[in-house]
C-alpha cells in the first residue's frame, strides 16, 4: 500500500457563485520529494490571482503510512478491540491527509469521523459532537500547524479530573488514570495562564495511549497524548503533563517555522515547564528535576561528541530529495541546551518578574504565527532596549550567534544549587556505593525510604556515571534497595536497566527485556538497545532476542532506529 493514495481532485466553484457543484476535475500527479514523502501536484486551470481564495476537493485514502498506526487487540491494554492513532510530529501527517506539512503554515480544520459500533473517536479539536450512526464531528477553531492534527479511534472512555479537563483511556485503565490526575491539572493551567497569558484552547484533556506510543507526551491541542507509563500511582511523573501544558503557549501558539529551529518549541517549553514547576513545587525540587535533564544532555553529548552538528540549536535541514529527515534529528540538545539559552536570556535580564513579563509579551506578539529564532531574539532586544544598547548579543563567548550555530556544551548553565539539599544526599550515597571496599555502616545509615522519585533518579544517574562499579557492588545495591531494583516506575526502571547493562549484571538481564516488552517509548528504547549493543556478546544476544520478540509492537520509526543500532539496515 502507498501511504496515501489520491484518487482525484476538483476545483470547487466560489461560494454563492455559478458553476458545477461537483467542481471541475483537475489532473493530479505525485512527484518525488524526499525519503519521507512525495509532493502532490495539482494543475489549476489558470494561475490564481494573489490573495484569491481557492477551494480544492481532494479524494484520498490513507493506508500503511508511518503517521497512522493500526494496532491489533493484543497491542492494546485491554487486548479486546483494535485501536488506531495518529502521530503527526514532525513530518508524519503527510501520510494521514494531504497537507502543507510544514510548521510554517497554520490553518483551522474540521473533520467528520464515522467509526464502527463500540468505538469512540477523539481529535485535537476545540469542539466535538457525537451524531447518529456513530459519527463524530470535530472542529478546531484556532489556526494550528499540520503536525498538531491528531485522531484516535478505540475502545476508550473518559472521566472528569477538573473543570476543563478529563482523562481518556481504555476502560481497564480509566480508574488508574482518574486517580493519577484527579484535581491536579487545573492548578497547572491556572499558573500557566498567570505566567504566560490566556489559555486559548478551551479544554485541556489527557489521553492515555497504548503502551507502544513512542513518546512520553505529545501536545496535541486540547487533548495531550501520553504514555501509560505515567500511571505510576503517585503522580511522580507529572512533569510530562506540565511540559505538554507549557506547549499550549510555546509550540502550539508560537510555533517554530522550520524543524531546524525545533529548540524554539522545546527549549522555551522546558523553561516554561520549570517556571510552572517552581511556582507549584518550589525551587529546590525544580532544580533537582533540571539536574536530571542536564545529566541527559551530558549523556547525549558524550555519546555523539560535543562537536556533532546536531548539537547546535539551529540545525541545517535542507528540504528535498537529499535532505535530512527532521525526525532523525531528535535529541536532547533542543530541549536542554535550549533551556540553557532561555535561562541565559533570563540571566541577562536579571529579574524574574521582568523576564516573565517578556515571555507573556512574546506569546502575545507572535501568537498563531510561525517564527524563527531571529524573530525571537529581535523581539527580545527590542523589548529590552538597554540590553540591546549594551550589545548583549555579542558578549565574547556568549554571542547569540554562537548559541545558535556552534555545536557543543552550553556556554552558560543556570544555577541549580537551590536543589543541593535534595541532590547532595544522593551524590554522597552514590560515592559510598562507588567505593572499593563498601562502607556498609555509612550506607545503612542513609535512609532512602522518604526520597522522591526524582531524587532516586538523580542517585541512579550518579551511579550510572560511575559505572562499572567495583565487582559485587551493584549486586549488593540491588538487594539493599528493592524499591529501586524492583521498581514499577518507568524512569527508575530505565535507569536500573542501564546500570544492569553497564555492570554486566547478568542475573538481572531479564528485567531489560521485560521493560522493553512492557512499553515502546523511544527515549527508553533506544538508549537500552545502544547500551546492549555496546556491551558484551551476551548483551548483544539479549538485544537481538528482545527485538525479535517486540519489534511488531514498536512504532515504525522506533523499529527503524533500533534496526540501525543493531546493524539490521534500518533508517540511515
Ligand atoms: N513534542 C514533543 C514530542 C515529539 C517531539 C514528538 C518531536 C515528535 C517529534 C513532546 O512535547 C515532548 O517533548 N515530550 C517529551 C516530554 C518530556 C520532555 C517531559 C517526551 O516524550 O519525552
Ligand atoms: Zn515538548
Amino acid at each position: 500500500h502507498p501511504a496515501l493514495s489520491v484518487s482525484h481532485a476538483a476545483l470547487l466553484p466560489p461560494p454563492g457563485g455559478p458553476g458545477d457543484a461537483a467542481g471541475q476535475e483537475l489532473p493530479v500527479e505525485s512527484r518525488p520529494f524526499a525519503s519521507y514523502g512525495s509532493a502532490l501536484h495539482i494543475a489549476l486551470p489558470q494561475a490564481p490571482r494573489a490573495g484569491q481564495l481557492l477551494t480544492l476537493l481532494i479524494d484520498y485514502e490513507a493506508g500503511e503510512g508511518p503517521g497512522v498506526c493500526w494496532l491489533s487487540p493484543e497491542q492494546t491494554a485491554g487486548k479486546q478491540k483494535p485501536y488506531m492513532y495518529t502521530q503527526g510530529q514532525a513530518v508524519l501527517n503527510r501520510s494521514f491527509f494531504p497537507c502543507f506539512d510544514t510548521p510554517s503554515v497554520k490553518f483551522t480544520y474540521s473533520a467528520t469521523v464515522k467509526v464502527p459500533e463500540g468505538f469512540t473517536a477523539v481529535m485535537s479539536a476545540t469542539s466535538w459532537e457525537k451524531q447518529k450512526d456513530n459519527t463524530f464531528v470535530f472542529k478546531m477553531s484556532q489556526p494550528i500547524p499540520s503536525y498538531l492534527i491528531a485522531l484516535v479511534v478505540g475502545d476508550i472512555v473518559s472521566a472528569d479530573v477538573g473543570p476543563r479537563s478529563r482523562v481518556w483511556a481504555e476502560p481497564c485503565l480509566i480508574e488508574a488514570a482518574k486517580k493519577e490526575y484527579d484535581g491536579v491539572i487545573e492548578e497547572f493551567l491556572v499558573v500557566g495562564e498567570k505566567l504566560f497569558g490566556p489559555y486559548v484552547w478551551g479544554r485541556y484533556d489527557i489521553l492515555f495511549m497504548p503502551p507502544s506510543f513512542p513518546f512520553g507526551g505529545m501536545e496535541n491541542p486540547c487533548l495531550t497524548f501520553v504514555t501509560p507509563c505515567l500511571l505510576a500511582g503517585d503522580r511522580s511523573l507529572v512533569d510530562v503533563i506540565i511540559h505538554e501544558i507549557s506547549h499550549s503557549w510555546f509550540g502550539n501558539l508560537v510555533t517554530n517555522a522550520t524543524w531546524g529551529e525545533f529548540w524554539l518549541n522545546e527549549g522555551f517549553t522546558m523553561y516554561a515547564q520549570r517556571r510552572i514547576t517552581t511556582e507549584v513545587y518550589g525551587l529546590p525540587y525544580t532544580c533537582l528535576e533540571a539536574a536530571t535533564g542536564r545529566a541527559l544532555l551530558r549523556q547525549h553529548m558524550d555519546a555523539t561528541g560535543e562537536d556533532h552538528p546536531l548539537n547546535k540549536l539551529r540545525v541545517v535541514i535542507e528540504p528535498g530529495l537529499w535532505g535530512v529527515n527532521p525526525d532523525d534529528t531528535y535529541n536532547e540538545t533542543p530541549y536542554e541546551k535550549g533551556y540553557c539559552f532561555v535561562s541565559y536570556l533570563a540571566h541577562l535580564v536579571g529579574d524574574q518578574s521582568k523576564f516573565d513579563a517578556f515571555l507573556q509579551a512574546y506569546v502575545n506578539q507572535f501568537k498563531f504565527q510561525s517564527i524563527t529564532a531571529d524573530d525571537t531574539l529581535g523581539f527580545f532586544l527590542e523589548y529590552f532596549p538597554e540590553l540591546k544598547e549594551k550589545g548583549v548579543d555579542s558578549i565574547p563567548g556568549f554571542e547569540f550567534d554562537r548559541w545558535l550555530n556552534t555545536p557543543g556544551w552550553p556556554p552558560f548553565l543556570p544555577d541549580l544549587s537551590p536543589g543541593q539539599q535534595l541532590m547532595r544526599p544522593a551524590e554522597e550515597l552514590a560515592e559510598l556505593w562507588a567505593a572499593d571496599g563498601l562502607n556498609m555502616e555509612a550506607i545503612e545509615a542513609v535512609d532512602i525510604t522518604g526520597w522522591r522519585t526524582y531524587q532516586l533518579v538523580y542517585f541512579l544517574d550518579q551511579i550510572l556515571q560511575k559505572s562499572p562499579l567495583p565487582e559485587g557492588n551493584v549486586k549488593k545495591l540491588s538487594k539493599m534497595y528493592p524499591k529501586i531494583s524492583k521498581a514499577q516506575n518507568a524512569e527508575l526502571r530505565l535507569r536500573w536497566c542501564q546500570i544492569v547493562l553497564k555492570n554486566n549484571l547478568e542475573a538481572e538481564y531479564s528485567k531489560v527485556k521485560d521493560f522493553l516488552q512492557s512499553q515502546g517509548k523511544q527515549k527508553y528504547t533506544l538508549p537500552l538497545y545502544r547500551a546492549m549493543w555496546a556491551g558484551s556478546e551476551a548483551t548483544r544476544a539479549l538485544a537481538m532476542e528482545t527485538f525479535s520478540a517486540t519489534a511488531p509492537q514498536l512504532h515504525v520509526n522506533v523499529q527503524n532506529y533500533v534496526k540501525k543500532i543493531l546493524g539490521l539496515g534500518g533508517a540511515e
